[in-house]
């Protein structure tokens, strides 16, 4: 056959894989709303981007009748390509060919272009649908499993590793997506979870369905294992691609600067009334994020989760933060045991990737209750604080309101080498909020009171003279600055622009011990 000959074949062949397990098992993707693995990698990349590799590779498995059936590429298309304009490593598992179930030689695919990513510098995509370890091939698929967690866990923190569901993740298989930095779930289409509800039954006796043990709107608000939920396959993949646009390629490079024609100085009268006059009013911090950053764009991660703690990325000044921001609207913006897990997992990418912390605090302190107490408030909480301990990316902290207690210190104070702290004149910086102060300084005087209702408003109202403004904490130099709402925005870029060369490190260590 001459080289013109092999090639046309070898271009029908390619054309051939959309379909590699057939035309019926792709009739039948389609028809659950799904898209083929390699029309996936047309969405996520740019046009024409996309080099495969390893598409001849077969697996090796002569048991179970396999020895027959063998599919060039073996359920997984491989390979690198772009995200505007910058290189991205890539996985897609073809459901049609075995269930998209990975073997030895899937697993080895898998784990090249993991180690391509990590060699150079790129973040790795894994775009999952798999009925899990290929059962005809017993241990040596369990042993891929493990080849690929191993990987994941040494490429944490190197280069940005991102999961994306799209069908069936279940058993240990899970653990990958686990490791990754940010899990991404579409509604109807992606399961994930140990234990399927067969198992459940069993063991249990609990009926459940697939959607309602390990579908995305669970993992996306009760478990929080899903950083991104998206009603489709394309606005997830697209999701993705906006993701991408906010972070480094690597923990060596700085995240990309986007242009914005959003002025840098640009002042937002509905900052000064955005906090009502009543302490226990609630507002939409949403509000203040969108007001502050560039275009009003904000990506918001975890956005069903936790929601009393905000967490995303956005831009000032063209350049990528990550925004840490009580949540007033929901719970009055108590940290609990979820927002705490959750604002420390994200705070330790952003140090871990170079992204300058931005956190807007209006905490009332730490939710009471027997179910958090329980539950390990105590060690959840800490984690969030020891993330922003141990951050050495640079730290911008404004605080719009309440400030109270052990939430005080957590939330990037300057104690924990918070290296620009403001404050809104609104801001309340206490042990306590006045009512809880009043009740214990004042307990016996109270009872003794004619009118303990009026002289407890009294003794509030000096309290809160006293204490709920920032001046005291100012004048001790524990806030750099008392600034006007509206100038937020600027003061944060101008901040971010002080801080750009910021160098700052830890100890030397093997590695700490977060309370896990
Ligand atoms: C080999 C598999 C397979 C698997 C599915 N298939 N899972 N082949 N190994 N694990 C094949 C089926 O035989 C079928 O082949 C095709 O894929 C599609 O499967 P269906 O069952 O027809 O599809 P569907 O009805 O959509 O159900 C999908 C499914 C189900 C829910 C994923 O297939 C399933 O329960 N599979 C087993 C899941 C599982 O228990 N995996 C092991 C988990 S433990 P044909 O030829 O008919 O198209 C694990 C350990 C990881 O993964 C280790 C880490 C520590």
């Amino acid at each position: 056959m001459s080289a013109r000959e092999e090639l046309d074949r070898l271009r029908t062949e390619r054309e051939r894989a959309l379909a590699a397990g057939g035309p019926e098992r792709l009739k039948r993707q389609h028809d659950r709303g799904k898209l083929a693995a390699r029309e996936r990698l047309d969405v996520l990349l740019d046009p024409e981007s996309f080099v495969e590799l390893d598409r001849f590779v077969e697996h090796r498995s002569a048991d179970f009748g396999l020895d027959d059936q063998r599919i060039p590429g073996d359920g997984v298309v491989t390979g690198y390509g772009h995200i505007d304009g910058r290189l991205v490593f890539v996985f897609s598992q073809d459901f049609t060919v075995f269930g998209g179930s990975l073997s030895e030689a899937h697993a080895e695919k898998i784990c090249k272009v993991v180690d391509l990513a990590v060699a150079n510098g790129a973040p790795i995509i894994g775009l999952n649908d798999s009925g899990g370890a290929r059962i005809q091939e017993g241990v040596a698929s369990l042993g891929g499993y493990a080849e690929l967690f191993l990987r994941n866990t040494l490429a944490s923190g190197v280069v940005p590793q991102i999961s994306v569901i799209l069908g069936p993740c279940a058993g240990g298989a899970v653990y990958s997506p686990a490791i990754t930095d940010f899990v991404f779930m579409v509604d109807g289409i992606s399961h994930m979870f140990v234990t399927g509800p067969n198992v459940v039954k069993t063991v249990t006796h609990e009926e459940v369905s697939f959607e309602d043990l390990g579908g995305a709107r669970v993992h996306g608000t009760i478990s929080g294992v899903a950083h991104f939920t998206r009603p489709t396959e394309l606005e997830c993949l697209r999701a993705v691609r906006e993701l991408v646009s906010y972070l480094p390629s690597n923990n060596a490079e700085n995240p990309p600067v986007a242009q914005t024609e959003d002025p840098v100085d640009r002042a937002d009268e509905e900052l000064l009334d955005i906090i009502p006059d009543e302490a226990s009013q609630p507002y939409d911090m949403h509000e203040v994020i969108r007001r502050i950053l560039d275009d009003a764009a904000f990506l918001e991660v975890h956005a069903g989760f936790a929601g009393n703690l905000l967490t995303g990325f956005g831009r000032l000044g063209g350049r990528t933060v990550g925004i840490v921001a009580n949540q007033p609207a929901v719970l009055a913006g108590v940290l609990d045991i979820e927002s705490s897990r959750k604002g420390a997992r994200f705070v330790r990418f952003c140090d871990a990737f170079n992204i300058p912390l931005v956190t807007l605090e209006d905490v009332p302190g730490f939710l009471p209750g027997v179910r958090q107490e329980h539950g390990g408030i105590i060690v959840h909480g800490a984690k969030l604080l020891y993330a922003y301990c141990e951050a050495t990316v640079p730290k911008l902290t404004v605080i719009t309101r309440k400030a109270y207690g052990g939430a005080y210190d957590v939330m990037s104070s300057k104690h924990i080498r918070g290296d620009l702290n403001f404050a809104w004149p609104t801001a309340e910086i206490a042990v306590m909020g006045p009512k809880g102060a009043v009740e214990i300084l004042y307990r016996k005087e109270l009872a003794e009171a004619d009118d303990p209702e009026e002289r407890a408003a009294e003794l509030e109202a000096e309290f809160r003279e006293k204490f709920a403004h920032p001046y005291l904490a100012a004048r001790r130099g524990y806030l750099d600055d008392v600034i006007d709402p509206r100038e937020t925005r600027a003061q944060l870029i101008s901040g971010l622009a002080m801080l750009r060369n910021k160098r700052d490190r830890n100890p030397p260590k093997k590695h700490g011990n977060i309370p896990l």
